[in-house]
């Protein structure tokens, strides 16, 4: 079983190079099965999740050609079912999307019920009701989602939770129906507009993206077109802590450093110096990081996405925090693992209080998903010894060559499959 064996301590240094969103990259390759066009996508980055989307669009008879490694060539202008019950499928939550983008073209859509990261119960409760609101009927018969209508019109949807899935579904679903959509306290993710971006590069009439309202015209047909997908902040954020954990210097290029605001004035309330310019952004850390609160809420908000990493390293500052997770309702369940490296932290329901210890000590542990995954190998990045991290399939469905690009900055870390590559590991790093 492939693992990533760490020795921790060693500062990070350099530059890193960030990828494409991989977040708006699930949802623009559904997207752009909604035209008969060709559609070329780029800055997709090339990790599980995305393949497994590409995979899944395959099955039903998208052409799919890939003419470099972050460049997407999308044709659907021959699909043959408009039912995927592919077993890959289940496995990523961004399946939902191909629910609005075919239901949108097709007027009907079976896709297995989404699975993703277990951090929570996950509903999908609003997707759902969008779609109703368009005029499809909705039901879920052998875990399948099966959607129908005869037409789809505009419709008026208030969204009682602010959900990035069931905004950026309905938008898509809704491009092509007749009339005029509205969607009220719509997320504001930078990916939900970019897809917005991207369907109105199609053709479509979106406007509001990036507000609380989302208005939608419908229109006859879409088209092809080119797009460069964004980078993907959640990446970002996740080097600038790699920074900020092991008193090191990275700058973090190809980002929009906007999006990472709220991660930046947290760095900085802790101690950490952030420098920003057009597109990179630079965190240095030169003493023990200081306390603070965090509660992680919707864009701008503090992203549930960064709440791992910003415990880990909370958990070696001086002196008291709270984290409190307002999103996912089950996103704590690495903070075991990290308290068996020596972290003094303790979980009351959706509240992390937590007392800084002055380091870390490496020790066996498991991702339990994605972005605790990336969170633990941060902290065996700044702990004393050796770190082993297991399960790391999870931290691939999101991060691509995670730790090449560690790599890049000094860390010592290495995927390994043999005790006999760990070793060899062991012995070079010493
Ligand atoms: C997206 O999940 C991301 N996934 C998640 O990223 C991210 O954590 C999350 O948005 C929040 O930013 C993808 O884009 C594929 P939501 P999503 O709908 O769309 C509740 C990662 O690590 N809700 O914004 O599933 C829900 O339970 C992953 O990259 C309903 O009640 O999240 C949650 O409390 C993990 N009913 C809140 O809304 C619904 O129908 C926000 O969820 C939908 C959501």
């Amino acid at each position: 079983m492939e693992q990533y064996v760490i020795k921790g301590g060693a500062p990070l240094v350099g530059e890193v190079e960030i990828g494409g969103a991989k977040n708006a990259a699930l949802a623009i390759l559904a997207a752009a099965t909604m035209t008969d066009d060709t559609v070329l996508i780029e800055n997709v980055p090339d990790v599980r999740d995305t393949n497994v989307m590409i995979q899944a669009m395959e099955s039903i008879g998208v052409r799919v050609e890939r003419p470099d490694r972050h460049t997407v060539k999308v044709c659907a202008k021959v699909v043959r079912v408009h039912s995927i019950e592919d077993d890959y499928i289940k496995k990523i939550r961004g399946s939902y999307y191909l629910i609005g983008a075919l239901l949108g073209k097709y007027n009907e859509a079976e896709v297995s019920l989404p699975g993703g990261c277990n951090i929570g119960s996950r509903p999908i409760d609003l997707h759902l009701k969008g779609f109703r609101a368009l005029g499809a009927d909705v039901r879920i018969s052998h875990g399948l989602i099966i959607a129908k209508a005869d037409k789809l019109t505009g419709g008026h949807i208030y969204l009682d939770k602010v959900s990035v899935g069931a905004t950026i579904n309905v938008m898509m679903a809704a491009v092509l129906a007749e009339g005029t959509t509205i969607i009220e306290n719509a997320a504001k993710e930078p990916h939900v507009v970019d897809v917005a971006n991207f369907l109105n590069r199609m053709g479509a009439s979106v406007k509001g993206a990036g507000t609380d309202v989302i208005r939608i015209k419908g229109v006859q047909r879409l088209h092809g077109t080119d797009y460069a997908i964004i980078p993907d902040q959640i990446e970002a954020g996740t080097f600038m802590f790699a920074a900020a954990v092991t008193k090191g210097d990275v700058t973090v290029k190809n980002v929009i450093p906007k999006h990472l605001e709220s991660i930046s004035s947290k760095l900085v309330e802790i101690g950490c110096q952030v420098e920003e310019s057009d597109e990179a952004v630079r965190v240095v850390a030169t003493k023990r990081l200081g306390h603070t609160h965090v509660n992680t809420l919707p864009y701008p908000g503090f992203p549930t996405d960064m709440q791992p990493q910003i415990t880990v390293a909370l958990g070696l500052s001086n002196g008291t925090s709270i984290v409190t997770e307002s999103i996912f309702e089950n996103r704590f369940r690495y903070v075991d693992e990290l308290v068996r490296m020596g972290a003094n932290i303790k979980v009351e329901g959706s509240v992390a209080i937590i007392d800084g210890v002055e380091k870390y000590t490496g020790a066996g542990i498991t991702a339990p998903d994605l972005r605790a995954g990336a969170a633990l190998v941060l902290a065996g990045l700044a702990a004393e010894g050796f770190t082993t991290v297991d399960d790391i399939k999870y931290i691939e469905r999101g991060y691509e060559d995670f730790d090449e690009k560690l790599r890049g900055i000094g860390a010592m870390i290495e995927k390994v499959n043999t005790e006999k590559e760990m070793q060899k590991f062991k012995f070079k790093v010493g």
